[in-house]
């Protein structure tokens, strides 16, 4: 039996829960939360919705993280979102702990997971997770990158006047304002994206793809984005669970690739049964490497900080 835990029952966990359940991609979904409760009726919601969309997976909602051993994978949503004004990066401390704290059930029953952490400021706390956990780095990677390039799509498509489902992108570096959104290695069906369009425009949707998070906070006013948010985790889950061998942007552990080592940051990955099977490493020009180098700065920062906090 396949079995996958879904840790925080907000609305990135429980939008994870229905798409799992959804497309089958298990067939049991656990849903864990620490508030009482709340994973449990969200699990009898999504199971009373079985008959009508017909789907066989069950959904255990629950308090206990014994509920979770032998977990074949793990999508660590738990934490709190940001508020308008705030950074990813004041997030660090609250989120560290709850890291903390789940990171000691992981390795307690389910000792053989794999790991997709959303949780934010996303690259420090897949870091903290894959410190904390001492799996193999494989096995432990950040859902960043999917997100951030299905942004960035949506806004080319709706820029190029539709299209959506020929638009692939790329967005590489720290999910944080430093994130770099790659044009050149992004297309509609093949066709470089600066081919399609003017520089200014391409600028703009950089630009905005780099606040896309922070856009829809902006509009909220409570909590975050949680729909895409979703549909990228679980898009990493199903490469996983199904071995797909996707090439995907992904928070992944660097030891000397782009130059950098000891930090997880968003690069190429190929995600299958094992987790992260290979970085690829793109011919990126001098100014793109400057700015991947940047945000592999802000995220060392994060680091620093979760050390002064005695979290990691
Ligand atoms: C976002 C949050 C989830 O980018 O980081 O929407």
């Amino acid at each position: 039996m396949t079995r996958v835990t879904v840790v925080g029952a907000g609305f990135v966990g429980m939008t994870c829960a229905q798409r799992l359940a959804e497309q089958e991609l298990a067939e049991e979904i656990v849903l864990i939360d620490v508030l009482e409760g709340r994973p449990q009726g969200l699990a009898l919601d999504l199971n009373q919705a079985a008959a009508v969309e017909g789907y066989q997976a069950r959904v255990v909602g629950t308090n206990d993280p014994k509920a979770t051993y032998g977990s074949d994978l793990f999508i660590m949503t738990a934490g709190l979102p940001r508020k308008p004004g705030m950074d990813r990066s004041d997030l660090v401390e609250v989120n560290g702990k709850i890291v903390n704290a789940v990171a000691s059930y992981i390795q307690e029953g389910s000792p053989e997971a794999r790991v997709i952490v959303v949780s934010n400021p996303l690259d420090t706390m897949v870091y903290l997770m894959a410190e904390r956990l001492g799996f193999p780095k494989n096995r432990v990677v950040g859902m960043a990158g999917v997100l951030d390039s299905s942004r960035m799509a949506f806004f080319i498509a709706e820029k190029l006047g539709g299209g959506i489902a020929d638009a692939r992108c790329m967005v590489l570096g720290g999910h944080g304002d430093s994130m770099v959104p790659m044009p050149q290695f992004s297309t509609q069906n093949g066709v470089n994206i600066p081919a399609l369009l003017p520089e200014e425009d391409v600028h703009a949707i950089n630009h905005r793809t780099q606040h896309g998070g922070a856009e829809i906070v902006n509009l909220l006013k409570t909590g975050s984005a949680f729909y895409a948010p979703s549909s990228a985790a679980v898009a990493m889950a199903k490469a996983i669970l199904r071995n797909e061998h996707r090439l995907m942007p992904a928070a992944a552990y660097l030891d000397g690739q782009y130059g950098l080592s000891g930090l997880y940051m968003g690069v190429p990955v190929v995600l299958g049964a094992q987790g992260v099977e290979r970085v690829v490493e793109l011919e990126i020009d001098e100014e793109g490497r400057k700015k991947l180098n940047a945000s592999a700065l802000a995220i060392q920062a994060d680091i620093e900080t979760l050390k002064e906090k005695g979290l990691l």
